[in-house]
């Protein structure tokens, strides 16, 4: 792709909000496009890298690190030639969370959209402001009903409570994406033309866009 790499971090430190799906599937989907891809599991409850160790593609490695060496794992990464990094971060915003921040060329925060949700995220806008990748980072609304008027109000609340932007792609709810954790595999391979992997094929082209022009 570029000779520069590229090190996408999911964060969000409310718990179960779907970091390590939307990780999991952006690092499958950025090596299925044959981009050399690195994943980096920071969280030690190690969601990622149990995936990662059964998904089967050339252009995909697996790393897990903790805070003594995420800064060395990803500086090993980019020295090596990777393309993209994907960060997976646990729900606390501790300092392997920051050390991976610092590092990053785009932030997601992968929350919900509930009010509870986007109120329950203010910790991972906090840490990514102490990083200084604020003008890097997006909230991305993940689970949304297909229908209804949730995610807009969402999206009006994090601009209201954060100043920040959402990711313009939505990813809605879909039980594929349980299935492609359980099986280590792309949900393009779950369901081809279902709504899953619909939504990630289209966050993977605005990933790559993104970390091409920035916010602009
Ligand atoms: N878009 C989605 N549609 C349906 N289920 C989802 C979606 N995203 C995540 N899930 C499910 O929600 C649960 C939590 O997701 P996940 O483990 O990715 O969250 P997490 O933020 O990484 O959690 P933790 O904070 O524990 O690391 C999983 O069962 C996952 O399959
Ligand atoms: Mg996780």
């Amino acid at each position: 792709m570029s000779n520069r790499t590229a090190v996408i971090t999911v964060t969000g430190n409310k718990g179960g909000g779907g970091k390590s799906t939307i990780a999991t599937q952006l690092a499958a989907g950025t090596a299925m496009r044959a981009l050399s891809t690195v994943l980096i599991d920071v969280d030690p409850q190690g969601s990622a890298a149990e995936w990662g160790s059964g998904f089967e593609d050339d252009d995909l490695i697996v790393q897990p690190a903790d805070a003594p060496t995420a800064a060395r794992v990803i500086e090993t990464a980019r020295t090596g030639g990777a393309d993209i990094v994907v960060v997976d971060t646990g729900a606390k915003s501790d300092a392997v969370v920051q050390t991976s921040l610092e590092a990053s060329t785009l932030n997601l925060i992968v929350a919900r959209p509930s009010r509870f949700d986007i109120k329950g995220i203010a910790a991972s806008v906090e840490i990514a402001r102490k990083a200084g990748v604020i003008d890097r980072t997006w909230v991305l609304l993940n689970a949304c009903p297909h229908y209804g008027q949730r995610p807009a109000e969402a999206e009006a609340a994090v601009q209201e409570l954060y100043g920040l932007p959402c990711c313009p792609v939505r990813v809605d709810r879909s039980e594929d994406f349980e299935h492609a954790a359980n099986n280590s595999v792309h949900v393009s391979r779950v369901n081809r033309k279902g709504q899953a992997a619909a939504d990630m094929s289209e966050l993977t082209d605005w990933v790559l866009k993104t970390i091409k022009k920035g916010r602009g």
